[in-house]
């Protein structure tokens, strides 16, 4: 009888550590499954809403931010699906990828508030370099294509995409999954284009890969 006792004592110590062990991994396995890609978009305007709102139905978890985040109230309840406002700073500390959508003259500036949250990360940059608009750094950016120089000047620690520079956004904006838009785009390594490729698509574009930065002016507008 003691014999018996002894086992089955065994046997419920040991089925008590099977299941820990299983209710310990469910809840991990459900959040890597759950998981939202984080993108940080840095400038809210007609760029960054049209695209940020595809993101956001599309899945991803969107970071609208601008030096004014309070004032992106009504393009959040837009967008919904979980995405915020906040700033550039947090935009850029959370997200797995990190897009610009704001006027040229203000890489610089966002590069080294940035530059501390952005090592090794994907960054989307769309923005177009115009001498009326932003001085006498969108004359040189341009001679070696803007996203090129951006790239070489302002954030060679990231894995950097060049796309959606080279059309109105109002095309991407009325383009659907059956009718997408053809979004040209170079990388500064090969290992990024799936990303890049599917940031297009959840855009309702139709990828077209150019080659490397040094290609970039071809997507100056
Ligand atoms: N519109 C197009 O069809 C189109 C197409 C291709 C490429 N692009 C390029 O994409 C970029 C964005 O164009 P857009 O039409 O979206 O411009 P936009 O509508 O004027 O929006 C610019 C956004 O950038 C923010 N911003 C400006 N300076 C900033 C700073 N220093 N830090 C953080 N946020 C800043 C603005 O908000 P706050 O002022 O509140 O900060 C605003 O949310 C430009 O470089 C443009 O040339 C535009």
């Amino acid at each position: 009888m003691k014999f018996y006792l002894k086992y089955l004592i065994l046997f419920f110590c040991t089925m008590n550590i099977l299941s820990c062990g299983q209710k310990n991994n469910q809840p991990t396995k459900a959040k890597v499954m759950n998981q939202k890609t984080i993108i940080g978009i840095i400038g809210a305007g007609h760029v960054g809403g049209t695209l940020g709102k595809k993101w956001a139905k599309a899945g991803y978890k969107v970071l609208f931010s601008s030096r004014n985040p309070e004032q992106l109230r009504d393009l959040i309840t837009e967008a919904s699906h979980g995405s915020e406002a906040t700033t550039v700073t947090d935009a850029a500390k959370r997200a797995d990828i990190i897009v610009l959508a704001v006027p040229y003259k203000a890489e610089a500036a966002i590069s080294k508030q940035i530059m501390p949250y952005i090592e090794g990360k994907i960054l989307l940059d769309c923005d177009n370099a115009y001498p009326g608009r932003d001085g006498e750094i969108a004359t040189e950016a341009r001679k070696l294509g803007a996203g090129l120089y951006s790239y070489k000047n302002y954030f060679p620690e990231t894995k950097f995409i060049r796309a959606f520079s080279s059309l109105p956004v109002a095309n991407v904006g009325s383009a659907t999954a059956n009718n997408p838009v053809e979004i040209p785009y170079a990388v500064s390594e090969e290992s990024i284009k799936i990303t890049a490729e599917a940031l297009i698509t959840a855009a309702d574009g139709k990828p077209k890969f150019i080659g490397g930065l040094e290609n970039s002016a071809q997507l100056d507008y």
